[in-house]
């Protein structure tokens, strides 16, 4: 039987101290050091049915680059077509897969985001959208959520493009990591410049939760 290493070890021990003290942001880099994945939505039909949205929604708006906040481990970004494309990610262990992963695309760049030292008000970093893909509902923490929220609004020029539930039924036992929540009525109350203008369900693929691609405008002019 091989020994755990020290590296296993620690991984353990991050794990056993997740479940009493919960960070999302340690639980993602947790994930990704783990060898695990974005998740099955970033995979297979699910993927495949949220890229064809996503790439109607980049041709009919004429959207000519996206900054991701949480591009995540870059399969689901394999089949988005973009022409230019800036991703954050909270796990600096997903940017360094993508970093990898897209070595060879002039197109594409990636920047590890951490929320404390994140200050873009002077809105040099930005894109004609802003997008956000399955990570509203990972944001458990209030905080950890207004901010990213402000983050992701500050990098957008024309428009903002969000991948989530809209609800706050938290299923049965509900697990850590997730917490849904209705963020489309705290857009309407945080941002009050930007309008709801497009909802596009995503097929829903073995009965899972059926989420919707969310498209707000800027109504006046960016200042
Ligand atoms: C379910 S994955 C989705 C990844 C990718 N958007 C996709 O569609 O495949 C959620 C991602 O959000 C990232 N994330 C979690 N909290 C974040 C935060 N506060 N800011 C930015 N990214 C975050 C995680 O590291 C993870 O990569």
């Amino acid at each position: 039987m091989r020994m755990p290493s020290l590296a296993d070890t620690s991984l353990l021990l991050e794990r056993l101290s997740l479940k009493f003290d919960f960070k999302s942001s340690r639980y993602w880099e947790w994930n990704y050091k783990m060898g695990r994945t974005s998740g099955p939505g970033s995979y297979g039909r699910q993927c495949v049915a949220k890229a064809k949205i996503l790439n109607s929604i980049i041709d009919s708006l004429r959207i000519e680059s996206i900054v991701e906040f949480g591009c995540g481990d870059g399969n689901q970004l394999t089949h988005y077509d973009i022409p230019r494309y800036l991703g954050f990610d909270v796990s600096e262990t997903a940017v360094r897969m993508c970093m990898e992963q897209f070595s060879d695309d002039e197109t594409k760049g990636f920047l590890h985001y951490t929320p404390s030292v994140f200050d873009n008000r002077t809105k040099l970093i930005s894109g004609d959208a802003a997008m956000s893909v399955d990570v509203i509902f990972h944001l458990v923490e209030d905080p950890v959520y207004r901010k990213y929220m402000d983050d992701l609004f500050s990098c957008a020029r024309r428009l903002v493009i969000i991948s989530s539930s809209n609800h706050t039924d938290q299923g049965g036992k509900g697990v850590q990591h997730v917490r849904h929540r209705k963020f489309v009525d705290d857009v309407a109350a945080w941002y009050p410049d930007w309008t709801l203008i497009a909802e596009h369900p995503v097929e829903s693929i073995d009965g899972k939760d059926i989420d919707s691609f969310y498209v707000f405008r800027r109504s006046a002019p960016d200042s």
